[in-house]
């Protein structure tokens, strides 16, 4: 293969996987992120809805070994915000399961490609983590109680 065929296939290359990057990526220059939450509480059902100014997620049920998640793009101006309402069968909780506080706490550099937010709601209140972990591991963090 000449030089110049060689080089256009790389400049071709080259092209090609900053596309992908981005398709890969899903989210122009903000964060792709994912919210988890989870039930700690055995032989329980939480109702779980979460919802943000413009999208209602809709009601889902989850149990000790049925999760929920989602996924959006972070705005660019990073004002995202997502409320969560739970109710197991006597309390309920409402917490912001995304907003810029949380998205600090989760990410140390603030400037995360990809972003995991974990929650895992216990007896004795919603935790936080940027790791998925054990749910009785020491490292969620107490964000708060039921009500
Ligand atoms: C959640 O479970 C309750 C009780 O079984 C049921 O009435 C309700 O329809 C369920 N909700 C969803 C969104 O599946």
């Amino acid at each position: 293969m000449s030089i110049s065929v060689t080089k256009k296939l790389c400049s071709l290359f080259i092209v090609l996987s900053y596309f992908t990057y981005f398709v890969i990526a899903d989210c122009l220059f903000t964060s792709d992120v994912t919210v988890y939450i989870y039930n700690g509480i055995p032989d329980s059902t939480i109702d779980v809805h979460v919802k943000s100014g413009d999208d209602d997620l809709g009601h889902h049920n989850i149990t000790l070994s049925l999760g929920y998640d989602f996924h959006f793009c972070e705005s660019f101006f990073q004002n995202t915000l997502f409320m969560g309402d739970f109710a197991d069968n006597s309390r309920s909780a409402h917490f912001h399961v995304y907003d810029n506080d949380v998205a600090n706490n989760v990410d140390d550099s603030g400037a995360a490609t990809f972003l995991n937010v974990y929650w895992l709601l216990k007896q004795d209140g919603y935790y936080l983590s940027k790791e998925f972990k054990p749910y009785d591991d020491p490292s969620w963090v107490y964000r708060g109680s039921w009500e």
